[in-house]
């Protein structure tokens, strides 16, 4: 498929490089949308001035919430360059996503191809200070003006970029993470291995509750037995006892997030020993009560690695380790990030030139 582009005749003023970023505040001058009609397919790829988009009042994604998005970054290279963090991962996931939510699949490697010409045309956008990044969302939704609950007929792809920091004020020190007791996120059966935003509106409550109460994030346990540790807000989770680091195993409640199998790839690469398997809650305080507790980590697109300081359960609130940031994080964040930004050789195959 042929990419049209018409590119903007008023580009806005980028934010100057003394700005604090923060996270996903500012978008660049274009986006790229392509739509799929029943019949037809997915057509129509373009990339166009970023702006406003028209839906009817009755488009199926405002009710029914019928919506898949992707997160990944753009990073600029020492040498002038502009690299992609493993895309053709986040096309798979979101394929992945599309299939459990009655969204048609797209082209993935189509996809890959498009998002490279957009952050191409965007590239000065990229900002270059340590930790900072061009974040890429794609995302489809349902547009049918319909109010009947069925499949979309017709929907659209979107790509924007926002130039971003760390996505936590805190940067890479260590946050403080509340386990959630009276709401849950997922369940098997249900959407908690896709990126929607269903999954997102599920959290708000409990975020804002545990962020009144001092704490950055919750950290979400099994919807059935409320025992088992799954993944934090917006990161999958990570712990080192004694000299094991385990994750959570993927049991169709959790996102699987591609840091997170970057992480596992170079951990085993490295000789630690990573387990993917069921932790409780219950493991992880009595870990600590036995001095076993080492690191506690999440890792996402947007988060990187951040390293966790304390965790309240139960009205019991423990510090991890000394509450600093520990070995394996400060590892896994030099690592990840120096291969993203091509300061560290990539042994694995990760980055994709633009
Ligand atoms: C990401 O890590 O890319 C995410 O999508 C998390 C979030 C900002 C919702």
């Amino acid at each position: 498929m042929e990419i049209q582009i018409t590119k903007t005749t008023t580009p806005k003023a980028k934010p100057g490089a003394d700005v604090k970023l923060g996270f996903g505040n500012y978008f660049t001058d274009h986006m790229l949308i392509m739509n799929y009609d029943e019949g037809e397919g997915w057509h129509d790829a373009r990339i166009v001035p970023y702006g406003p988009i028209a839906l009817d009042p009755a488009a199926m994604c405002l009710h029914y919430g019928q919506e898949v998005f992707e997160g990944m970054k753009a990073y600029k290279t020492p040498d002038g360059g502009v690299q992609l963090f493993r895309p053709e991962k986040n096309m798979e996931r979101l394929n992945v996503s599309n299939e459990r939510l009655c969204i048609p699949l797209i082209d993935e490697a189509f996809c890959v191809e498009a998002i490279k010409k957009l952050v191409d045309i965007d590239r000065d956008w990229i900002p270059e200070a340590p930790g900072t990044s061009l974040y890429i969302r794609p995302f489809i939704f349902a547009i049918d003006p319909h109010v009947g609950v069925h499949p979309a007929k017709h929907l659209m792809f979107v790509v924007i970029l926002s130039p971003v920091g760390a996505y936590y004020p805190q940067g890479i020190n260590p946050v403080d993470i509340y386990v959630e007791q009276k709401y849950v996120r997922a369940v098997k059966g249900g959407m908690g291995f896709t990126k929607t935003a269903g999954n997102y509106a599920a959290s708000l409550k409990a975020q804002d509750e545990a962020e009144k109460l001092g704490y950055t994030q919750v950290l979400w346990l099994d919807g059935v037995d409320r025992k088992y540790i799954e993944e934090v807000g917006t990161m999958n989770v990570f712990f080192k006892i004694g000299d094991e680091i385990i994750t959570p195993e993927l049991s169709g409640s959790i996102l699987s997030g591609i840091t997170r199998m970057s992480c596992i790839e170079l951990l085993k690469s490295k000789g630690y020993k990573v387990t993917e398997r069921k932790i409780s809650v219950q493991e992880l305080f009595d870990a600590h009560e036995n001095g076993e507790l080492k690191e506690a980590f999440g890792t996402g697109t947007a988060a990187v690695i951040s390293p966790i300081g304390t965790f309240e359960w139960n009205g019991k609130k423990i510090t991890v380790a000394d509450g600093g940031i520990g070995e394996v994080s400060q590892m896994l964040y030099d690592t990840i990030t120096g291969i993203q930004c091509g300061k560290i050789k990539d042994e694995y195959n990760w980055v994709q030139k633009i």
